[in-house]
């Protein structure tokens, strides 16, 4: 076996579970998956080599067929798009004579359009070879091409080139909180671990990871499983576009995010924490691993924590490789054990049987966060805050259409108004609040509100000016879901490309009334049959631009075919059930011309 091969088996400890971070390595070295390094990683971990296959064509930064000693990748989420990245990917494309979605004959580099990146306050933004690139114009396009042909390499580029800031403009309970190292642990076991997981029910804490279950019940579940180990995951895949307050607490509050994993295991008994990293923030990799020394140097990570006799816990990272799915926390326990990242059919939850089968407690980041300030000052500190059924405060990703960018923290019950003016939004035609996943709202509802009983959130909030086309808001995010499909069922698999189609076909001028009709009944099937979220909530991009601008889609439609018998407004009967909406505005009488 050759030598490179046999250190990656003994740095991963030959456990199949790590096989993702061995084919990243094996990606890094070899600019894809050769086929000999299947061979020898299917013999020595006792796995057939159509795993290590199917594992590796899953996933979009694993490659079978070599990509360029230079790969690059563009981000294309809507915000990228605004600022102009189309024209930035085609002029590199054509210095570097590549073709987009290829490798350069020679071999020097690859390009091809990549997710959201998780950059979109300082897009257009890319990667090369796994590291960010931000706040891209013609004049470092110009430099990274000339650095590539000159082959240089990345070590010896220009840092402002990979520069990330962290713009927190409106700290809030959270982020204005001092906090140090071991507070909550030792709040945690001076209270007792049963009365620290009370406080975390008073507090009425919610995952801000999107579904908003309630963490008390979570955490309580887990505790009382009789299956051994149990398992703290700290999900941080944040691959929803226009998603990226996660990527600001792990470089900035790391220290933090473990302890709230920390608090957790104790909560939970759990000795084995596993961070899912996604690949696009491997510029954090090194940092946190750093934090992780300095906790175990501290006594807050390892055995006998804080001189807690028995309370041992400790925490690993692992990579993603490019799939937003993997955000979906059985999908993630999938692909932490070494799998394509398939979302696992529930009942069980996670929760019973999770990672290795055994239960398991996935929580977003920030959730973690919140935890370890509730555990100092109690539940009914965090109540204080927000609405009865959305406690406490949410970190936003606030991007597009504003002139201030960045993390915003506020209050459960905030106007949507309220945080434009703070972000310096102007000319609002719309905004998408929880990215492609969630609702977008037109300038008709800015009296919303940020709460899960109204306009919930995982983090991400777009804003869109009255320059803003609906329709390629609409088509960027039904092209996201097309490509993110993992592919599993059929409703999703097939149902997000026919989405495409159709909504191609009716923006491109060619659909009729009867086309709209269809489009309806594609998003309703496509919703209620699909296996996961993801495909639950596909047809949110077209359900809720159609509720919000029905008049833009009408007048798209070919009115040559329009059958004068049409109802558009009982036909939009279905999108309004499924975006939960018979408000004045959701129905075409209402729209003002
Ligand atoms: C397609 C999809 C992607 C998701 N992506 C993420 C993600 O990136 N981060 C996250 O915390 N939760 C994500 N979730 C939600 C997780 O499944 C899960 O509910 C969450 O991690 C639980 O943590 P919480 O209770 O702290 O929110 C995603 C769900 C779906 C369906
Ligand atoms: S709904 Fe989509 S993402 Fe979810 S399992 Fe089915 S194909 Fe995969």
């Amino acid at each position: 076996m050759n030598s490179f091969i046999q250190s990656v088996l003994a740095e991963a400890d030959y456990k199949s579970e790590r096989l993702l971070q061995m084919l990243r390595a094996v990606q890094a070295q070899y600019l894809h998956i050769p086929n000999t390094a299947i061979e020898q990683l299917s013999q020595a971990l006792h796995i057939p080599r159509t795993q290590i296959i199917a594992v590796a064509e899953f996933y979009s930064f694993l490659h079978l067929t070599p990509r360029g000693r230079y790969d690059i990748y563009i981000s294309d989420s809507i915000t990228d798009r605004m600022l102009g990245k189309e024209a930035l990917l085609n002029y590199l494309a054509e210095k570097l004579k590549v073709k987009v979605g290829g490798v350069r004959a020679d071999g020097l580099v690859s390009l091809s359009n990549t997710s959201c990146s998780g950059m979109c306050d300082q897009g257009p933004a890319g990667l090369v070879n796994g590291y960010p690139l931000t706040r891209l114009d013609v004049a470092k396009i110009d430099l990274i091409a000339a650095l590539i042909e000159q082959q240089a390499p990345l070590t010896e580029w220009p840092s402002e080139l990979f520069t990330v800031t962290e713009h927190i403009l409106k700290p809030g309970l959270l982020l204005n909180q001092p906090f140090s190292s071991g507070a909550a642990i030792a709040a945690t076991f001076a209270r007792g671990l049963s009365e620290t997981l009370e406080e975390v029910d008073l507090s009425n804490l919610r995952g801000r990871g999107g579904a908003g279950f309630k963490t008390a019940l979570k955490w309580r579940t887990c505790s009382v499983q009789a299956a051994t180990p149990h398992y703290v995951i700290c999900n941080a895949d944040e691959g929803e576009p226009g998603t990226f307050k996660d990527r600001m607490l792990l470089d900035l509050y790391a220290d933090q995010v473990f302890e709230g994993m920390t608090l957790c295991a104790a909560i939970i008994g759990s000795d084995q924490g596993l961070l899912y990293l996604r690949a696009e923030y491997l510029f954090l990799y090194d940092k946190l691993q750093r934090v992780l020394q300095q906790r175990r140097e501290q006594g807050l990570l390892g055995l006998n924590i804080l001189g807690h006799d028995g309370f041992d816990f400790d925490i690993e990272i692992r990579m993603g490789a490019g799939a937003y799915i993997c955000g979906e926390a059985s999908a993630q326990i999938e692909s932490l054990e070494g799998k394509p990242g398939i979302p696992r059919t529930k009942p069980p939850n996670s929760v019973i049987c999770g990672y290795q089968r055994k239960p398991t407690a996935v929580d977003n980041v920030e959730t973690f966060l919140a935890a370890t300030h509730i555990a100092v000052h109690g539940g009914q500190w965090f109540a204080d805050v927000g609405t009865p059924q959305s406690t406490g405060t949410k970190l936003l990703s606030i991007s597009g259409d504003c002139a201030r960018p960045g993390i915003y923290e506020y209050p459960f019950g905030t106007r949507i108004s309220d945080i434009l003016q703070d972000c310096g939004a102007d000319e609002v035609m719309g905004v998408q609040v929880g990215g492609p996943s969630g609702t977008f709202i037109s300038n008709r509802e800015l009296d919303r509100t940020l709460a899960f009983e109204d306009l919930s959130s995982a983090g991400s909030f777009m804003v869109f000016n009255n320059t803003r086309s609906i329709f390629a808001i609409a088509q960027n995010f039904t092209e996201f879901f097309a490509h993110e499909s993992c592919g599993f069922c059929a409703p999703c698999r097939v149902g997000t490309s026919l989405l495409k189609n159709q909504l191609n076909k009716i923006i491109d001028g060619h659909g009729a009334a009867v086309d709209l009709e269809e489009l309806n009944e594609l998003c309703l099937l496509v919703k209620n049959n699909s296996h996961c979220g993801l495909g639950e909530s596909a047809a949110n991009p077209i359900l809720t631009t159609l509720t919000a601008y029905p008049d833009l889609y009408l007048k798209q439609l070919k009115h040559s075919s329009f059958s004068p018998g049409f109802d558009l407004d009982a036909t939009l009967a279905i999108a309004r059930r499924m975006a939960q909406r018979d408000d004045d505005a959701a129905h075409l009488s209402q729209v003002e011309n």
